[in-house]
C-alpha cells in the first residue's frame, strides 16, 4: 500500500486515506481534495507537503501524468531547435520529437512511427530534411507528413492515403530563450499560462540573449525540493553566507503578478561586499529598476531563472525518480555581454556553481529527511515561504482535477508599477494573501 494510513489520519484527522471504489480498488489519498488540506488553507494556517509527495513512487507516477503531461514543461532552449535537427525530450511517459523546418516553424510529435509504432530517435541527431524510421524506413517531413513508404505500393491496399498518417503532433511554443512543450490539447496556450511573465520582463529582451556555457547535474532530490528551495529566502543567511551578501534578505521583495510562477526580487542587488554579479557588461536598454535588480522567477512546473542586468542563470529540472532530478543549468548572456572573455565570465560562472553547490547539499537533506523521517508536514513562514504556497496550490489543482478546464492561473498582485518593479514594501504582508485561488475563501486584507 502506498499510504501509510496512521500517518495520515495523525496529520489529517478525519481524512480517510485510501479509498476503495466501485471496481474494488484502492484509490491512492492525493487524488482526494483532502489530503490537499494543509496546502488549500490559507497563507498563515497552511503546511508544506505531505512526504508522499517527494518519495512515494506511486505518487511519482500520478504526478508524472497529471503535472507533467499536462502542463507547458520546459524541455530546453529555443536555440537548441534548428533547422535540419531532431530533438528527442521526454514528458511523463510519452519520448517526444521537435524539429524547426525550414521556415523556421517549431513542431513536435510523439516519438512513434505510423507504420507499426517504432520509436523513430532515441536521441538528438541531425536529419536532414526527412525523419526517418529504423524499421521499414518511412521517413516524414520535418512537418510531420509522411513522405516515404519504401516497397509498399507493390501490392497495393484497398485504401491507403499517406495524408492519413502524419506524426501525431505536440504542442511546441517558445518564450524568450526557453522552448516548451505540452501533450494535452485543452491545456491553455503558453502565453495564458505565463501570465503577465512575457510583460512583466519584456524589457530585458530575453529573445537575443545566448547560452554561453550549460552543464547537467544529477541531485538527489525531488524536482520540488529543488524548486521550493529556489523559491524561498529563508535559508539565505545561512545556507549561502556569501549570496546573502549580493542578496540580502531584507532587499528581497514580492514580484508576482497573474500567471503559472512565483517570483520574487533583490531590489538593489548590492555590490558593495562582493562584485561578482557586477563582472559582466549590462543587457542594452534595462529600465531603471531592471538595471540593479535581480528576478528569480519558478515557473511551474518545471524552470527556474535568475535574471540579472547582465546574465541569466537557467535551471531545468527533469525528474527522473522521487528521489532523483536531472538539472540543467544554463548561464545566458545578453548581446552586450556575447564577446566577453572566459575571464571576465570566470567570476558569475563559479558563484552560482558555487551557490548551487550549498544548495544541492540542503536539498538532498531535505530528501533524506523526508524519506527517513517523514513526519507530517509543518507551518509555512508567512514572510518568506508565501511563493511555495503558490507552488503547492497549483500543484493540487493539477493533481486532483480531471480537466485542465478547472486547473484555475492563479492571480497575482496588482498591476502596479510598485508591483511591476518589486518596489513596493518590504516585506509586503498585506499582499502575501492576495494570491486567490477560486475554489478557496478569500482571506482578506491581511497585514498590520
Ligand atoms: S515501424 Fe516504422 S516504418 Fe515500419
Ligand atoms: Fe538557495
Amino acid at each position: 500500500m502506498p499510504f501509510d494510513c496512521g500517518l495520515n489520519r495523525a496529520i489529517y484527522g478525519t481524512v480517510t486515506p485510501m479509498k476503495i471504489d466501485v471496481a474494488g480498488e484502492f484509490a491512492p489519498a492525493w487524488r482526494n481534495d483532502t489530503f490537499w488540506n494543509g496546502t488549500r488553507a490559507p497563507l498563515r494556517a497552511s503546511t508544506g507537503l505531505h512526504p508522499d509527495a517527494y518519495t512515494n513512487p506511486d505518487f511519482f507516477t500520478d504526478e508524472q501524468q497529471a503535472v507533467f503531461e499536462r502542463a507547458w514543461v520546459c524541455v530546453g532552449l529555443a536555440a537548441d531547435a534548428a533547422p535540419g535537427r531532431v530533438l528527442v525530450r521526454s514528458l511523463g511517459r510519452r519520448s517526444i520529437l521537435i524539429t524547426r523546418n525550414t521556415d523556421g516553424e517549431l513542431n513536435g510529435f510523439l516519438n512513434t512511427c505510423r507504420h507499426r509504432g517504432t520509436e523513430l530517435y532515441a536521441d538528438d541527431c541531425e536529419v536532414g530534411s526527412t525523419l526517418r524510421c529504423p524499421y521499414h524506413k518511412w521517413g516524414y517531413s520535418l512537418d510531420g507528413d509522411l513522405k516515404a513508404t519504401p516497397l509498399f505500393d507493390e501490392v497495393p491496399r484497398d485504401e491507403f492515403d499517406r495524408a492519413d498518417f502524419a506524426l501525431a503532433p505536440v504542442r511546441v511554443a517558445t518564450w524568450g530563450v526557453l522552448l516548451f512543450a505540452c501533450l494535452d490539447d485543452t491545456t491553455p496556450p503558453l502565453l495564458e499560462w505565463l501570465g503577465d511573465l512575457p510583460k512583466r520582463m519584456a524589457g530585458y529582451g530575453l529573445d537575443d540573449w545566448q547560452p554561453r556555457l550549460t552543464q547537467e547535474l544529477d541531485i538527489n532530490a525531488n524536482w520540488k525540493l529543488i524548486s521550493e528551495n529556489f523559491q524561498e529566502y529563508y535559508h539565505l543567511t545561512w545556507v549561502h553566507p556569501e549570496l546573502s551578501k549580493v542578496s540580502r534578505v531584507d532587499d528581497h521583495y514580492r514580484y508576482q503578478g497573474s500567471g503559472m510562477y512565483c517570483g520574487q526580487t533583490t531590489t538593489p542587488v548590492s555590490g558593495d561586499e562582493r562584485d561578482d554579479w557586477l563582472s559582466l557588461p549590462p543587457a542594452d536598454g534595462l529600465d531603471e529598476s531592471d538595471s540593479v535588480s535581480g528576478r528569480f522567477v519558478a515557473i511551474f512546473p518545471n524552470v527556474l531563472l535568475s535574471v540579472l542586468p547582465n546574465h541569466v542563470f537557467v535551471m531545468q529540472l527533469d525528474p527522473v525518480e522521487p528521489g532523483l532530478t536531472r538539472e540543467t543549468c544554463t548561464w545566458l548572456l545578453p548581446k552586450s555581454g556575447a564577446d566577453a572573455s572566459d575571464e571576465a565570465f570566470e567570476p558569475t560562472r563559479t558563484f552560482w556553481l558555487d551557490v548551487n553547490t550549498e544548495d544541492i547539499d540542503i536539498v538532498e537533506r531535505g530528501q533524506r529527511g523526508l524519506t527517513r523521517g517523514a513526519v507530517p508536514p509543518g507551518p509555512l513562514a508567512p514572510r518568506f515561504e508565501e511563493p511555495l504556497h503558490r507552488f503547492q496550490n497549483m500543484l493540487a489543482d493539477l493533481m486532483t482535477r480531471p480537466n485542465m478546464g478547472d486547473v484555475q492561473i492563479p492571480d497575482g498582485d496588482d498591476g502596479s508599477d510598485e508591483s511591476r518593479l518589486g518596489t513596493g514594501p518590504n516585506p509586503s504582508p498585506a499582499t502575501i494573501d492576495v494570491v486567490r485561488f477560486a475554489h478557496l475563501p478569500s482571506s482578506g486584507p491581511s497585514g498590520p
